[in-house]
């Protein structure tokens, strides 16, 4: 179960978190920005737009618009990685996101500030 970072301690049944979450600090560094590849043909192909659409939902129903900001974008360059979601300002992009994985890229930034390695995608 996922607690509101910003209501601590107050659990939400709306994103099942995997059990193997661990609470981290409440604090955070900073907000971060993903940039969602929704104009780009292969991200588009690959539902670029509705990862948009889910992160939006998501984004709203836990709160959690203090700590994200949410932006489409153009092609980063990594098609054949699509979709693409990049975290601003860690630098990261993710690669081969699926819609449930939106949760997990949410909880991880807020919960434990740490990469999802498997979705890592490196810029050659
Ligand atoms: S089409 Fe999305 S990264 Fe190129």
């Amino acid at each position: 179960m996922f607690a509101n970072p910003l209501k601590p301690w107050q659990p939400s049944s709306r994103i099942n978190a995997p059990s193997s979450l661990k609470l981290a600090s409440p604090k955070l560094s900073c907000p971060s920005k993903l940039l969602v590849c929704t104009k780009g043909k292969s991200c588009r192909k690959r539902n670029g737009p509705k990862l948009f659409e889910r992160l939006k939902i998501l984004i709203a129903e836990n709160d959690l618009g203090a700590h994200f900001e949410l932006k489409k974008s153009d092609c980063f360059g990594l098609c054949k990685h699509a979709p693409i979601v990049k975290v601003k300002p860690d630098g990261l992009s993710y690669g081969g996101v699926s819609k449930s994985d939106c949760s997990d890229i949410l909880l991880r930034h807020v919960k434990q500030k740490k990469p999802i390695k498997r979705l890592l995608v490196k810029k050659k």
